[in-house]
């Protein structure tokens, strides 16, 4: 086993959004002798509603700003003498990437170098343990065929714009350990789900418009396949990366939980059609096959035997219990779901899905 690091000052980047706010919860609980800060700039995706059972945690503090705002990291890094960095903060919707892709270099990829140069700075002369984790994505390897699993040696195939700045950050992290020693870890995740996910994405997005019986937007096919974890699950492996994982690695993370779009569908439209008391099926008739996304990636899957071998980490749930919680959560939050996808994700979801069909 690994040695265990403790951390006295840890800053985490984007805790507002999906994954960031279910990775703070678990920090707070995890390690009480550890203070948070929250740097998040509040984008669409952004939303403090999904802290507000920590808000007056006094080992949390949130901060609105941006990772490109070198002037704001520098004081930060000052003022709370950080000695982790735990990286969520990015675009991470694919098919914004390809509508915008200038937003997605300068938040994953400058961003990124912002928060690089600070650790860099601020840890030149520390002693002590110092860690700068990068949280990253299965999406940087490509797409697979049939067969076969991502491992950490997968050569970087990334192939959507978002994608390719994840990929761009990544490798910016392992320049930062290889040039200046800056201490690291990197972590490679599969497709999350859970509470609080924005619903421009696959699961929130079909139980939303089951739930109001509007069409049910399966691009091409509907037979690419993706591999899906419980977001508690990533948090907690994020917990174990951060404070037994080796300097330097990278680890793969994902849920041994493949599904083909269509499959997923169908067993969502089950769990909703149940759930709100409808007849069995009843909102099959709602699929729509549209227009495929562009470039789209036929496959991933992850191989997760590194973690599992090195840090004990294993999902601690099946896809049946956590995707039915999910579908639960959504149906009983029918405020936070309409919330945020009033106003300018309206837009959004109207012109992204009229150029569709
Ligand atoms: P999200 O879009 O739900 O949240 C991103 C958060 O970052 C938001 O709170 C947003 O306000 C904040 N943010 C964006 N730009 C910022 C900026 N310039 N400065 C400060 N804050 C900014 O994303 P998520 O799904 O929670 O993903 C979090 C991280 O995990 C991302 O780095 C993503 O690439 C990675 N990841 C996501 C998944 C997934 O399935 N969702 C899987 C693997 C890896
Ligand atoms: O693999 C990890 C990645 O998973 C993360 O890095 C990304 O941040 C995250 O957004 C996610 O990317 P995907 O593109 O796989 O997720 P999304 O939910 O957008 O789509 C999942 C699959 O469903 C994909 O094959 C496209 C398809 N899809 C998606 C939407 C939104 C549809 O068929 N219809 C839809 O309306």
């Amino acid at each position: 086993m690994n040695n265990m690091r403790n951390f006295k000052s840890i800053l985490v980047t984007g805790g507002a959004g999906f994954i960031g706010s279910h990775v703070i919860r678990t920090l707070l609980q995890q390690r009480p002798d550890s203070k948070l800060v929250n740097l998040d700039v509040l984008t669409y995706a952004g939303n403090l509603e999904n802290l507000r059972d920590v808000e007056t945690n006094p080992n949390y503090t949130f901060v609105k700003g941006d990772i490109q705002d070198k002037g704001l990291v520098h004081e930060l890094f000052e003022k709370h003498r950080f000695d982790a960095v735990v990286h969520l903060a990015a675009e991470s919707h694919v098919d914004r990437s390809i509508e915008n892709p200038m937003a997605f270099l300068e938040t994953n990829i400058l961003g990124t170098a912002t928060l690089l140069n600070a650790a860099k700075n601020a840890w030149s002369e520390a002693e002590g343990d110092r860690c700068f984790y990068h949280i990253s994505t299965d999406e940087v390897y490509g797409s697979l065929g049939d067969e076969g699993l991502f491992t950490e040696q997968t050569p970087y195939d990334p192939r959507s714009p978002y994608s390719s700045s994840k990929a761009s950050s990544d490798h910016l992290v392992r320049a930062w350990h290889h040039t200046y020693g800056l201490p690291i870890v990197i972590s490679n995740c599969s497709n999350n789900y859970g509470a609080h996910q924005f619903p421009e994405k696959l699961i929130p997005l079909m139980i939303r418009n089951i739930r109001d019986e509007r069409p049910l937007p399966v691009y091409g096919e509907g037979v690419n396949v993706r591999d899906w974890l419980w977001v508690e699950d990533h948090a907690s492996a994020i917990d174990e990366i951060l404070h037994r994982g080796q300097n330097g690695q990278t680890y793969n993370i994902g849920g041994l939980n493949e599904w083909k779009n269509i499959d997923l569908v169908h067993e969502l439209i089950r769990l909703v059609d149940a759930s709100l008391g409808r007849e069995a099926g009843s909102s099959m008739k709602l699929i729509t096959f549209v227009t495929d996304r562009a470039g789209h990636d036929m496959r991933y899957a992850i191989d997760a035997s590194r973690i599992e071998a090195e840090l004990g980490w294993k999902p601690s749930i099946t896809f049946e219990k956590g995707l039915a919680a999910t579908v639960d959560w959504y149906l009983k939050n029918g405020e936070w779901l309409d919330s945020v996808t009033s106003g300018q994700y309206q837009q959004y979801y109207d012109t992204m899905y009229s150029n569709r069909g």
